[in-house]
């Protein structure tokens, strides 16, 4: 086995990973043996030459223009039709059971500080239900409305995929049939040196990392999911975040337009709040949609006007997507999937060639992700359809500020607050206009204005200025 891999290695100047061999005992050597036959050294050796020895050519288009999309509140009468019927269409895919929510977990909570799994996160600000909790009470919600038991695929990575499936294993999955959740695991890349070569972790492992959400795509495949999506005769994805508890796990309207117009992969946009907002962002290049990174626009173009004031470039990306099973098929067809690669400049401890662990305290090593929106350029028709913040994103990135679990939770609050007035309650609020008492109201019982009109009206809920300490509806 040794000389076979030396060989193999020597071939791609990587066999310095193989310096430990004869200390390690029998299964050490095929923990190490099994990721280095896992690689194709080929490509990766194409990719290190491309990624790593030198930085990347910015693969910005010199031709970007901001991309088109379907706005919140159609003007025209032919427009307000359409959406009319994708509404219906929505809802009759839904009621058909075509649909399966995913939700991309294979991040850490390490900006948030936190340690576990990021949907493992307490959000809600009443009961303080985690992230997962909240997207599985909303499912248990739309199969009642729906009647239907809804697939949820839930990307984790080698990183938190066993804490991930205890955590629904002790929590009961949260009332849902367990066999509709349905867990695959996203790939990993190799951490590289600056010099090209790859980094050991241990002596008998690589520097692994996640590949990306762009490793979505083929993981479904190469899980068998993809292949069971379609004995379950699911057409459509709708794909979601794990750190955005205030998303719907499915807009009817958006998934309706999708199939109306006969789109692969479909996007929400969000008017950015300003130029340098941390979303991605839509553009046209050579006639094909595609997704910028906030980090990549050039500073020019982020901060490019109209006449009147608005920024050229909006549209922003809360990473909400529609996507059909058979684009994902199609893409995925020879087990391969050629998605360009994003640098990342990582600080990655490893075992140097005395055997020793080094914890460097500056940069030393690429890591290499793909990005799912990368699909988008791929697909013969995209729809992108423009979404109210309020109603659909409450990113949870960081701890307090911009993006942050207080932000978050205060959205959360805001929004129960208005279907509770949309509904004819009486909310308590302060001068600035925000509720003055901290209001959740349980998916299990309500996911949209009508449901929480319907919930108050047969509890006879009416007026809660009365109430000085925080509400739960369930
Ligand atoms: C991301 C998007 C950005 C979008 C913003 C909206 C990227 C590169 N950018 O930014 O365009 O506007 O969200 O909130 O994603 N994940 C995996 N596996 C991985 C990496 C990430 O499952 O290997 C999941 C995470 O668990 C998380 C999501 O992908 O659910 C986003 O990852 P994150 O690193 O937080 O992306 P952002 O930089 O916030």
């Amino acid at each position: 086995m040794y000389q076979e891999l030396h060989d193999k290695l020597s071939k791609y100047g990587q066999q310095h990973l193989l310096k430990f061999w004869n200390e390690l005992d029998s299964s050490r050597q095929e923990n190490l043996a099994g990721q280095l036959n896992g690689i194709d050294w080929e490509n990766l050796t194409a990719q290190i030459k491309r990624y790593v020895l030198k930085q990347p050519d910015a693969a910005i288009p010199h031709d970007l223009s901001p991309a088109p999309y379907f706005p919140l509140h159609p003007k025209e009468s032919d427009l307000t039709e359409l959406y009319k019927q994708a509404i219906a269409k929505g809802h009759e895919l839904l009621h058909a059971g075509k649909v399966a929510a995913l939700t991309v977990a294979g991040g850490q909570g390490s900006r948030l500080g936190y340690e576990g799994p990021k949907g493992t996160y307490p959000i809600t600000p009443v009961k303080h239900k985690t992230l997962f909790q909240y997207f599985a009470e909303s499912i248990l919600r739309l199969n009642a409305k729906y009647d239907q038991e809804m697939n949820w695929y839930i990307m984790t990575s080698k990183l938190n995929d066993l804490q991930t499936k205890d955590f629904f294993e002790k929590n009961d999955y949260f009332g849902l049939n367990q066999d509709k959740v349905i867990f695959f695991t996203q790939g990993t890349m190799p951490a590289i040196g600056y010099d090209g070569k790859l980094l050991l972790a241990e002596k008998d492992s690589l520097a692994l990392a996640p590949d990306g959400h762009g490793g979505t795509l083929l993981a479904l495949k190469r899980s068998g999911a993809l292949g069971r999506m379609r004995a379950d005769g699911i057409d459509y994805i709708s794909y979601f975040q794990v750190d955005n508890p205030l998303v719907s796990i499915v807009n009817p309207l958006f998934l309706g337009l999708h199939a109306i117009e006969k789109s692969e992969m479909s996007a929400i946009m969000l008017a950015k709040t300003g130029p340098f907002e941390k979303l991605g962002n839509f553009c046209m290049s050579g006639g094909r949609l595609q997704i910028i990174e906030y980090s990549d626009l050039p500073e020019e173009l982020a901060k490019a006007k109209h006449h009147d004031g608005s920024l050229k470039f909006i549209a922003g990306s809360p990473a909400i997507h529609i996507i059909s099973r058979k684009f994902i098929e199609t893409l995925t067809a020879d087990g391969k999937l050629n998605l360009p690669w994003h640098r990342a400049d990582k600080k990655v401890p490893f075992i140097n060639s005395a055997g020793k662990l080094v914890t460097p305290e500056t940069q030393n090593a690429v890591k290499l992700e793909s990005f799912i929106f990368d699909a988008l350029p791929m697909a013969t028709k995209s729809v992108v359809l423009e979404a109210d913040r309020e109603e659909e994103f409450a990113p949870t990135k960081n701890k307090t500020g911009v993006d942050s679990v207080e932000s978050c939770q205060e959205m959360l609050i805001e929004r129960d607050a208005r279907r509770l007035k949309k509904g004819g309650v009486k909310v308590p609020r302060g001068k600035d206009g925000k509720p003055l008492i901290a209001i959740e109201i349980s998916p299990r019982v309500a996911i949209d204005d009508e449901d929480v009109a319907a919930y108050c009206r047969s509890h006879g809920i009416e007026d809660l200025t009365s109430c000085h300490e925080g509400i739960y509806l369930s």
